[in-house]
């Protein structure tokens, strides 16, 4: 898990990481960030079961102890410390999904929403107009990597499972996805083309 999420780090251009004064800026008002979780769950929990293909995911009865994880996961984030640790963390509950068949397009929106839901609440943590945006920011930049975690634990675990199943090396079976994309990418220009 380390390793997927540091690979995942690396390839992300520094200052589109989470930096040290971002996760300081969101330490330094971890109280009253925690007292927003309530809302975030429940707002959270709304988007997901008011969509078929989302809500389709949970079983029944389930619905408590997902807001009880996401709840967790609120006051971690919040508490900190925002470091390789979380990202290894984060990496793991990526897999998580994937054994659930959540989709990457669900999880990218869903830490898009949970930036979304701070900055039109922004107001809640009473701050000078600032530091607000500060704070907002930096979960704009946890929700980024977040997405870049999770997708990147996603892909790695779709690959290291087909190498599992076909015995391939990952190089060769790589270099056999990449000309599948080429011939691929032949109908998809003339599609478009078309359009
Ligand atoms: C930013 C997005 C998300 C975050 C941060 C998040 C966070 C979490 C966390 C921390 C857990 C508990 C993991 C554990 O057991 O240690 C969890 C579990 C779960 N989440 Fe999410 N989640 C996200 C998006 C979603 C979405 C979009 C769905 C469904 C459409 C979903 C469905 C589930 C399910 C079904 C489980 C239970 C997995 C299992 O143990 O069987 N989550 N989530």
């Amino acid at each position: 898990m380390h390793a997927i999420a540091q690979a995942a780090v690396d390839q992300t251009p520094p200052n589109c990481r989470v930096s040290a004064e971002q996760a300081a800026v969101i330490a330094r008002h971890a109280d009253i960030l925690e007292s927003l979780g309530p809302g975030i769950v429940d707002a959270f929990y709304e988007t997901l079961y008011a969509h078929e293909p989302t809500a389709a995911v949970f079983k029944d009865g389930e619905r408590p102890m997902r807001e009880e994880s996401l709840h967790n996961w609120w006051r971690r984030t919040v508490r900190g410390p925002i470091d390789d640790q979380y990202w290894s963390w984060m990496a793991m509950v990526g897999l998580i999904h994937v054994i659930r068949r959540v989709t990457n397009p669900m999880m990218l929106a869903m830490a898009q929403f949970v930036a979304d839901y701070l900055d039109e609440h922004s107001d809640r943590l009473e701050l000078d107009f600032d530091e607000e945006q500060r704070v907002v920011e930096a979960f704009r930049r946890v929700a980024a990597m977040t997405g870049s975690v999770i997708t990147w634990g996603y892909d790695h675990a779709v690959s290291s499972s087909l190498f599992e199943v076909a015995g391939m090396p990952e190089a060769l079976l790589a270099r056999l996805r990449d000309e599948e994309v080429k011939s691929a990418l032949v109908s998809a220009r003339k599609e478009v083309t078309r359009n």
